[in-house]
């Protein structure tokens, strides 16, 4: 996820306004940055590594006159954060600037093709192919040239375009990624959110997917990308500037929970291919190396922990080999037996956790394992030292609680298990279909178990004053039912703990009684009636269930005090959907008691020391 901004001006110079505008959009990105505008010599470009602070300095007193610009802030999908693969991004003829937010999945071959007409790329990204196609189909119309390049390009993208032979002219194009236009007095604009222009214009024109926007000083006209126009009428935006960082939610760890079905979208987007193969482009393994593992070590903290014990359940299902999961900080100092075939599987969001950071040396340098890793941050020090990698695609999590990240840990966890098994041989071709057909119905799923936001805050009233509470689930729901516990934890400062259903009854059940809530994850699947039992061993002791169920339970909502009902999916993806609820509860018994929900006390967001 990255953030774009553009204007044209009658008079007033645009420099600063970009600048403002991108610090505004560092939340979405902020591995490196850049401005473009209009100069008498043509397009003029400063980007830098860093924070929005570096590029700043880098422009100090360039464009004092511009009045057409764009800038861009990153989150690095594809190539490390650097000037070279920093937005905006100029042709090679040097006649049209582009910046991009979203994933280009057919970049590849757009790139060879263009190389092949003798276009130079300057940069690793998808991104660079985009001002070159348009310059390579600009005959004399800029919107044309947009209209014939976007036609190319598969995937999610948000542009804003800038042309030497088009002065005083921003356009626009959005398919699967935001983009909205600003109306102000004798100014346009055009940004990834509101919280960009709020400044400068409350006047907003929501593009749809498939809009083009041709901006001008004087306003901007909108068209589809067959060149039909179309009017979009403008909202006037009620938010304060807080509340427009945050896309109206009350906090940023909100907002990143409802994020998860664009997170989900995101992830899979290049990831599965016609035929079901899995193409996992930075995981850089090829399949002897990956058939040559005989076991798997996961190593991670906290909630990427959790992830790594859902996806042991799938590498075992799919890659039948052997995975063991240990926390990085027992890992590092312990004396585990790993050799050459062992893949060593780091998660980590911030990719820079000092005990998984050291778990990982360990097993690279005592053990020469083959490692990977599945991180959120493009560059950071473990995505860095892993021998292969797969992204999270999560964008910049805020929350301190981690929600939409550990989502993207659980996409990334259930491809790289299927591309194990395909390495190996040990799935059919059928299956893999059949799985590759599912996981691409996630997104929507995660959009339907959103809707149980009212309930979910009804049972938050009821038991936002328990003395504490219980969380159980079995299979692959056992690690979800550990991070609705943590998500407690971490930011209603309650204590909450998951536990295996099963062995509820091995001392867990004397705690049962009407103070202790019981959180069970008892959807539909192949254990679902050993869950049902533990419900009626919780009920028998008078303890008080809320019961996460699929649309027409009527066995275990019967024995229930409260209800939370998410879509039914294939079992194997529940974990993506049931820990939709619990998030949500975590969020709403934090709210209604008061706590700092995004910056909860005593945690940090990437724990750097031991
Ligand atoms: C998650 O809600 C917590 N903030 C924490 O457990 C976190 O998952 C853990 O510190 C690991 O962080 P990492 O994923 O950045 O390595």
């Amino acid at each position: 996820m990255c953030g774009i901004i553009g204007c044209v001006s009658e008079k007033a110079p645009v420099r600063d306004l970009l600048i403002r505008g991108l610090k505004r959009l560092e939340y979405r990105g902020y591995d490196s940055a850049g401005i473009a505008v209009e100069s008498a010599s043509g397009m003029a470009l400063v980007r830098e590594v860093g924070k929005i602070q570096r590029l700043e300095d880098a422009v100090g007193g360039l464009f004092v006159e511009a009045t057409t610009g764009v800038g861009h802030t990153r989150w690095a999908t594809h190539g490390r954060p650097s000037e070279a693969n920093a937005h905006p991004h100029l042709s090679d003829d040097g006649t049209v600037v582009v910046a991009h937010n979203g994933i280009i999945e057919n970049y590849r071959d757009l790139r060879a093709a263009l190389e092949q007409d003798g276009v130079v790329f300057r940069s690793e990204t998808d991104s660079e192919v985009i001002p070159n196609l348009i310059a390579q189909a600009w005959r004399g119309d800029l919107v044309d040239a947009v209209r014939a390049s976007v036609a190319q390009l598969h995937g999610s993208f948000a542009i804003a375009v800038m042309h030497t032979a088009h002065p005083h002219v921003v356009v626009g194009a959005r398919k699967d990624s935001p983009l909205i236009v600003g109306l102000a007095d004798g100014r346009t604009l055009l940004a990834s959110d509101v919280a960009a222009m709020l400044e400068t214009t409350r006047d907003m024109i929501f593009l749809e997917d498939g809009d083009i926007a041709v901006l001008t000083s004087r306003g901007a006209s909108i068209l589809r990308f067959d060149g039909t126009p179309v009017e979009r009428v403008p909202t006037r935006i009620p938010w304060d500037l807080a509340r427009a960082e945050k896309a109206g939610f009350d906090h940023y760890m909100l907002k990143e929970i409802h994020e998860q079905p664009q997170v989900v979208g995101d992830a899979l987007l290049g990831a599965i291919g016609a035929s079901s193969e899995i193409r996992l482009e930075q995981l850089t393994l090829d399949d002897a190396v990956l058939r040559s593992l005989d076991r798997v070590a996961i190593v991670a903290c906290g909630t990427s922990w959790h992830a790594g014990l859902v996806t042991k359940f799938w590498i075992e299902r799919f890659a039948r080999i052997a995975v063991d999961v240990d926390y990085a900080s027992e890992f590092r100092y312990r004396d585990p037996v790993l050799d050459s075939r062992t893949g060593v599987i780091a998660i980590s969001q911030s990719g820079e956790t000092a005990d998984t950071l050291a778990a990982l040396r360990r097993a690279k340098v005592d053990f020469n394992a083959r490692t990977i890793g599945i991180c959120n941050v493009q560059g950071s020090t473990i995505a860095r030292e892993c021998d292969g990698l797969v992204m999270t695609h999560a964008g910049p999590e805020i929350g301190v609680a981690s929600t939409k990240a550990f989502m993207g840990q659980l996409v990334a966890g259930f491809l790289f298990a299927l591309r194990l098994a395909a390495a190996r041989g040990t799935m059919s071709a059928h299956e893999a279909r059949r799985l590759t057909d599912q996981v691409r119905r996630l997104p929507q799923w995660i959009s339907k178990a959103l809707l149980c936001a009212d309930d979910v805050r009804a049972v938050a009233e009821s038991v936002k004053d328990a003395r504490g509470f219980l969380f159980l689930g079995r299979g692959a729901n056992y690690p979800v039912a550990l991070e609705g516990a943590l998500k407690l934890k971490e930011i209603s400062y309650m204590h909450a703990e998951g536990y295996p259903a099963g062995e509820m009854k091995h001392g867990p059940i004397a705690l049962i009684d009407e103070g202790l809530p019981v959180v069970v994850i008892a959807t539909r699947g192949p254990v679902y009636d050993k869950v049902a039992s533990n419900v009626e061993e919780v009920r028998a002791r008078g303890g008080r269930v809320i019961a996460v169920v699929n649309p027409g339970d009527d066995r275990v909502a019967r024995q229930a005090s409260a209800v939370i009902t998410v879509p039914e999916c294939d079992p194997l993806l529940g974990p993506m959907v049931n820990v939709v609820p619990l998030q949500l509860l975590a969020y709403e018994v934090a709210r209604l008691r008061g706590c700092d929900v995004d910056q909860p006390r005593n945690l940090a967001k990437s724990v750097t020391v031991e």
